[in-house]
């Protein structure tokens, strides 16, 4: 049985996971494995720091809820809803494009998640570089300008759901409102960065502060990390 269904995407999402594991991931991938086993054939991917280490931008709490509970959960769901089905042994992007219904949502939960949390590091912010940042400055003016129409974006999306930085199959870069589960891959397009914009992601830090808390995550992303998906 293969240990991590997402690491069988793309090489350029399951890279920043593993170049940032640690001690505590290794024990991570040992219980990952351990669920494999026994038919967890989506798995969420391992978190690449501790759950602390995104303070405060981040709650220990919030990390340990977000992850632990709720990516999991959808990641157990998935499971479970593609038993038996054509989706069984797919490739979760696979299954992101081609299902619908409740198979979808959770297919489409657990690839944004597991992007959204492989997006952050301990010591995170700055600016991007490289690729990404020319494309950045060369579409939107400057990193600032896109940071100012990205974070617009989150805030103006009605009820649950994701702001994305996506590429299509030239390089070009957009911002898109997804709602719930929603994810660039179902228009053809790349996503490179996706802020999650649930309320379980920032309620107990931010409370109903949606544009505050979208504001703060920039000082906790990891560019080495995004900018690998462009
Ligand atoms: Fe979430």
């Amino acid at each position: 049985m293969k240990p991590v269904h997402y690491y069988l995407l793309t090489g350029i999402f399951a890279l920043p996971a593993i170049i940032s594991c640690n001690g505590s991931n290794a024990k991570n991938s040992v219980n990952n494995n351990l669920k494999n086993s026994v038919n967890m054939k989506f798995e969420k991917v391992a978190l690449p720091y501790a759950t602390d280490a995104l303070e405060p931008v981040i709650s220990r709490q919030t990390v340990e809820l977000h992850y632990g509970k709720h990516h999991q959960a959808y990641a157990e769901n998935l499971n479970r809803l593609t038993a038996g089905t054509k989706f069984e042994n797919a490739e979760l992007e696979t299954v992101v494009k081609e299902s619908d219904g409740a198979i979808f949502n959770n297919a489409g939960q657990v690839l944004n998640h597991n992007l959204y949390f492989t997006s952050f590091g301990k010591n995170g912010g700055g600016e991007p570089k490289g690729k990404l940042a020319d494309a950045i400055r060369e579409q939107f003016g400057s990193f600032e300008k896109f940071k100012e129409e990205f974070n617009a974006a989150g805030v103006s999306l009605f009820g649950s759901g994701w702001v994305w930085l996506a590429k299509d199959k030239d390089g070009k870069l957009s911002i898109l409102k997804e709602g719930n589960a929603g994810n660039p891959l179902t228009s053809g397009l790349t996503p490179i960065l996706g802020f999650d914009v649930w309320e379980h992601s920032y309620y107990l830090d931010y409370q109903n502060r949606r544009a505050d808390h979208l504001k703060e995550l920039w000082k906790i992303i990891d560019w080495e990390a995004v900018g690998a998906r462009y």
